[in-house]
């Protein structure tokens, strides 16, 4: 077997993007995996997805309508990719692997921890992997950052910020991300962020968090915000307000385990004034980081030296960095900056994320992010949002055990774990 066989769990906006990311991977010569089936309860979304499979794989998928269909009828299936909304992941994940398969499942891994625990046991129980995309950190330049922190570049890390302010009146993307027991969007949004600051520092020890709903009624958004057919059409389906049940603002100290402090503010309500802010400062320098797949490169400020190091200019300072030959197939060697658009570069990424799960199968070792990494990014959003209930800071670890869940116990009702 030198390909796995994958099926499409969600042929919504992010399973549309996912099959543009395989073609992406196929582009490099590198493709170690293929889209055979695609899977939605929504018939028209499923055979969509097929036609656009077609077309770029010249080949149609098997289609199906439910995740359990697929793995009994569709032969030689190895893995499923899991892209439905996040309350279902949990349901589907866990009806995937009981049936043998491999499972790559969006980010957030799971609604809420206990869903995360759920998969996680589910997966050692059949002896499957299960891969979390975590996308963010596969960007070149956070894998640059990484290795400026690891080195010592900027001495021992004390203190990092990560801002971000925008949104404003208008739905984010799709409706459900407003809504509690559906996905709320400091969750959605804000696990990438989590994963990043995990990725960076290391274990998380302690959150104190606020957080609460500004914006009482969204708006239809203006735009699709991806040029694919779904895309359009979901946007000309959806209704014109939401009353959001999902906190949209949130502000934390978080304490890592190293002892670092993060100083954490996600704003999804912001109307004027939108920025992104995130930095590392450490005792021997510190890091501007510009975010993800923008392609601006990364400042670093070595406390001796006058002049700031931009992009490139850093590698002077790490002769031995490289990325690894699928990123550097996909973006270029040393690929630290680069000039392609914030969609090509998703792509790309996607394109990673595919080829990391297939040799984790292939050559069976565990992902890179695996399921407890997973529930980490998660772990951390709720830490914020049991703190800012509980009006005090709370362990990481009583959350990630489940020790602490009250903000979550209405979640896991409604989605009936
Ligand atoms: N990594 C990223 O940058 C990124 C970006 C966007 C979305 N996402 C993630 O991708 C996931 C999907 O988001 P989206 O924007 O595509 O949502 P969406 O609402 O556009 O699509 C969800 C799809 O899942 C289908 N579905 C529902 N129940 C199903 C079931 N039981 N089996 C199979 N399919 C089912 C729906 O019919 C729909 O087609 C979410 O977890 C989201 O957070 C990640």
């Amino acid at each position: 077997m030198d390909r796995i066989r994958i099926g499409l769990v969600g042929c919504g906006g992010m399973g549309t993007r996912h099959l543009y990311g395989l073609r992406e991977l196929r582009r490099t010569g590198l493709a170690n995996a293929e889209i055979v089936a695609v899977c939605d309860p929504k018939q028209e979304n499923a055979e969509l997805a097929a036609s656009e499979a077609e077309r770029l794989f010249d080949r149609r998928p098997e289609v199906f309508a439910s995740v359990s269909e697929m793995a009994e009828r569709c032969k030689g299936l190895d893995a499923a990719d899991v892209v439905t909304e996040p309350h279902l992941h949990h349901a589907v994940a866990c009806a995937a692997l009981e049936r043998g398969l491999h499972v790559m499942v969006e980010k957030p891994m799971g609604l809420t921890v206990k869903a995360c625990r759920r998969m996680i046991e589910t997966a050692a129980r059949h002896n499957r992997k299960l891969s979390v995309n975590e996308n963010y950190r596969r960007d070149p330049v956070n894998r640059l950052i990484r290795q400026v922190i690891d080195k010592g570049l900027i001495g021992r890390p004390y203190q990092m910020i990560h801002h971000s302010a925008g949104g404003g009146d208008r739905v984010v993307i799709t409706p459900w991300r407003h809504l509690k027991a559906r996905g709320g969007i400091t969750l959605d949004v804000g696990v990438h962020f989590a994963d990043i600051i995990l990725y960076y520092l290391g274990d998380a020890a302690s959150v104190f968090g606020s957080a609460e709903v500004v914006r009482e009624v969204r708006h239809r958004p203006a735009n699709p915000n991806r040029p694919y057919e779904f895309h359009k059409r979901r946007l000309a389906g959806m209704e014109e307000t939401v009353r959001p049940t999902a906190e949209d603002v949130s502000a934390a100290t978080v304490r890592m385990a190293s002892g670092a402090a993060v100083d954490w503010r996600l704003d999804m309500a912001a109307k004027r004034m939108g920025y992104f802010r995130r930095a590392v400062y450490g005792t021997k320098g510190a890091i501007d980081c510009p975010g993800e797949r923008n392609g601006r490169p990364a400042t670093l400020h070595p406390e001796d030296r006058e002049k700031p190091l931009v992009g490139r200019e850093i590698l002077g300072m790490l002769p031995d960095f490289e990325l690894d030959p699928v990123t550097s197939a996909l973006f270029g060697k040393k690929a630290v900056e680069y000039p392609f658009s914030p969609d090509e570069a998703d792509l790309k990424i996607l394109a990673l994320e595919y080829h990391e799960f297939a040799e984790a199968i292939l050559n069976d070792r565990p992902p890179e992010v695996d399921g407890v990494a997973g529930l980490k990014a998660v772990a951390l959003i709720y830490a914020i949002l049991e703190s800012s209930v509980a009006g005090t800071s709370l362990r990481l670890e009583d959350v990630e055990v489940g020790k602490v869940d009250a903000y979550q116990r209405e979640i896991d009702e409604a989605i009936g774990i």
